[in-house]
């Protein structure tokens, strides 16, 4: 048997923008999502959701990585078993993260030799078969591991403190709300273009506080960010409510991280007050994940 794992990812700076070709900061985080393999004679996929066969409906993303990996080796059979630590639809990478990691372990146990690059275009084509439309973000992010600028693909210094992510469990469609971002632009465009264009130029100067280790810095911009997101539509009161919560009580700074409109937030703390932070945000009704920013992107773990 062979296990791999892969990361979830948060945004440091950027969403929304990115999708106008704006620079976007995005950090890979130490929650993961670990798949094993072995052989077997028939394709068995089990996971907290079930155990199937090949399965569009309940284990897309892992039928689609076999299909591809028929089309590349003799592969008839194979048992793969799904864990993740990584909250599923909540923009976390949930599905970056199975995706690669089922890649790295299929090409482990079928001698296929993928580089991490290819690795990721794959999961890349994955996720946009599965979605129709997906940016290479997720899966870039989650098979390199680290901070990394895109659409640059420049790695940044990791960070070195605290992450606290809160979920608030509300259902959110990234689709719906690049839409809704789109239409608030078209409506708008004097007024939308220029804060999507200082979204970006946070990125830029965020690059530079995230390299020099400058959190206090990196804490401030995060929050002129969330008044951006707000700004074009994207947050919601839970997700204000647990910024606040967490600027409140020690946070260098915090934000939505994703699409918003629900889904999670993230704030960068340092190490002795994410206790607080943490509290502070399950008080005002988060689901709560302590986490650190990591280097690790895909990997073997065991054979
Ligand atoms: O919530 P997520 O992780 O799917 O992030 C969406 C990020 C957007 O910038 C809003 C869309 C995108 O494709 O980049």
């Amino acid at each position: 048997m062979i296990t791999c794992s892969a990361p979830g990812k948060v945004y440091l700076f950027g969403e929304h923008a990115v999708v106008y070709g704006e620079p976007a900061v995005c950090c890979a985080v130490d929650i993961r999502t670990r798949v094993s393999v072995a052989p077997a004679d028939s394709v068995i996929i089990s996971s907290s959701l079930g155990t199937t066969g090949i399965d569009f409906e309940t284990h897309p993303y892992v039928s689609a990585v076999v299909e591809r990996f028929r089309e590349l080796s003799s592969l008839k059979g194979v048992s793969i078993r799904i864990v993740s630590e990584i909250p599923v639809g909540s923009g976390l990478g949930s599905s970056a993260a199975v995706t690669i990691a089922t890649i790295k372990a299929l090409d482990a146990l079928l001698e296929t030799g993928l580089e991490l690059d290819e690795i990721a275009r794959m999961g890349h084509e994955v996720e946009q078969r599965i979605q129709g439309a997906a940016s290479p973000t997720d899966t870039y992010v989650c098979t390199m591991g680290g901070v990394v600028m895109i659409p640059q693909r420049k790695k940044l210094e990791l960070i070195d403190c605290g992450i606290v992510i809160g979920n608030t469990n509300i259902f959110s469609s990234t689709k719906e709300l690049v839409s809704n971002v789109a239409e608030l632009n078209e409506s708008f465009p004097d007024v939308i273009g220029p804060v999507l264009s200082s979204i970006g130029k946070m990125s830029l100067v965020g690059e530079g506080s995230v390299n020099s280790k400058d959190y206090v810095s990196v804490g401030k911009l995060m929050n002129i960010n969330q008044g951006l997101l707000d700004a074009i539509g994207v947050g919601c009161s839970e997700l204000s409510s647990f910024t606040y919560a967490a600027r409140n009580n020690g946070a260098y700074g915090a934000k939505i991280t994703g699409a918003g409109g629900g889904g999670c937030m993230v704030a960068i703390a340092p190490r002795e007050r994410v206790g607080d932070v943490a509290d502070a945000i399950a008080s005002a009704g988060g689901d709560v994940v302590v986490t650190e920013a990591t280097d690790i992107g895909v990997r073997e773990e065991s054979r």
